[in-house]
């Protein structure tokens, strides 16, 4: 066994995976669709440790120092770790350091890029064989559903099969298809107060649940419709109603969950009046109050230009769809 290095990107629900009809196995409720991004990575580095018994679990700040990870990113990685063992027996202690180019825990995605990345360079240590949908499960171990879709690059689809809520994600189409763009409007780069694991819990406490797991089949074929057909008014009119009724479920849960923040509302607004006006843009938002502007690469230039002075935002993130996890030349330690 080697020093092996992996890159792993975020990505961002379309139809969004909210609730879960088994927390063990993390099996969705719903089929979720998702475009993996290509900036918004998680980078992992992982190598057997000869001495000790524990394994060591590192994070690498921005300014380039390895620190031990953060008790609850431990925590997640040890948890994580301990599902991957099961498939494979006497594995030996581990030193692992990761590191994100965005925000952590802000949902932004980072728990999809952090354990896809686990996973994929798990699986390169122990199995060369295993990639695309192997990799999907065995991300999906950890906890994280939206993980098992950053094993594929493009558009994707979890579970691959919509007839099973079992079972790895599928590509349905590659990220040259349809290069949209993604400019994140960061509003609150804090870590989010509930996690999305608790928002999944309180889903089915929502009067209004029932009715979304009734609305989705169709909205999901006219998510997958549009992108395969690139159309865009299409795609955009969908994903909007989609974000805003995941969120309606969060805040109509009991105890209700507010994600949302004043700019995140002003955002959508100015959004879809510049639709309105003739651009090609939409948002979205997972669960956090960070605004996912999407839009085609033809009027990237025109939205940034409407809304880079918008008040609230903190900082942009310039992303688009790309090509999935890989493998690294270059190490963390
Ligand atoms: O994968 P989790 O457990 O972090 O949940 C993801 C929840 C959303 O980001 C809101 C939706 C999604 O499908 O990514």
């Amino acid at each position: 066994m080697n020093r092996i290095s992996v890159s792993s990107p975020s990505n961002i629900a379309l139809i969004k995976y909210w609730g879960m009809r088994d927390e063990q196995l993390t099996l969705p409720n719903n089929v979720s669709l998702s475009m993996t991004l290509s900036q918004c990575v998680s980078l992992c580095t992982m190598a057997p440790l000869h001495h000790g018994s524990n394994d060591e679990i590192l994070w690498k700040t921005s300014e380039g120092a390895l620190v031990p990870a953060s008790p609850s990113m431990r925590f997640g990685i040890e948890h994580h770790l301990g599902q991957l063992r099961q498939h494979i027996d006497h594995w030996p202690p581990l030193r692992i350091a990761t590191s994100n180019s965005f925000p952590t825990g802000a949902g932004i995605a980072s728990s999809a890029s952090g354990f896809s990345a686990l996973a994929m360079a798990f699986a390169l240590q122990c199995d060369q064989q295993c990639r695309g949908a192997c990799i999907s499960e065995l991300a999906r171990l950890s906890g994280s559903g939206s993980a098992a879709r950053s094993a594929f690059g493009g558009f994707v689809q979890w579970p691959g099969d919509a007839r099973q809520s079992t079972g790895p994600a599928h590509q349905f189409a590659p990220a040259h298809h349809w290069p949209l763009h993604d400019l994140i409007a960061v509003v609150d780069a804090s870590h989010k107060k509930v996690s999305s694991r608790q928002g999944h819990r309180l889903a089915a406490s929502s009067p209004f649940y029932p009715t979304r797991l009734e609305l989705l089949p169709e909205r999901l074929d006219t998510v997958r419709k549009a992108i395969l057909n690139r159309d865009f008014d299409a795609l955009a009119d969908a994903v909007e109603r989609e974000a805003v009724e995941m969120h309606m479920i969060a805040m109509t849960s009991q105890p209700p969950v507010f994600y949302w923040q004043p700019t995140t509302l002003t955002l959508l607004e100015r959004v879809r009046q510049l639709r309105g006006e003739g651009l090609q843009v939409c948002a979205t938002m997972d669960a956090g109050p960070n605004v996912h502007v999407l839009c085609t690469a033809q009027h990237r230039s025109r939205v940034f230009a409407a809304l880079r002075t918008m008040p609230g935002v903190v900082r942009w993130i310039f992303d688009q769809v790309g090509d999935g996890p890989r493998q690294l030349e270059h190490h963390l330690f």
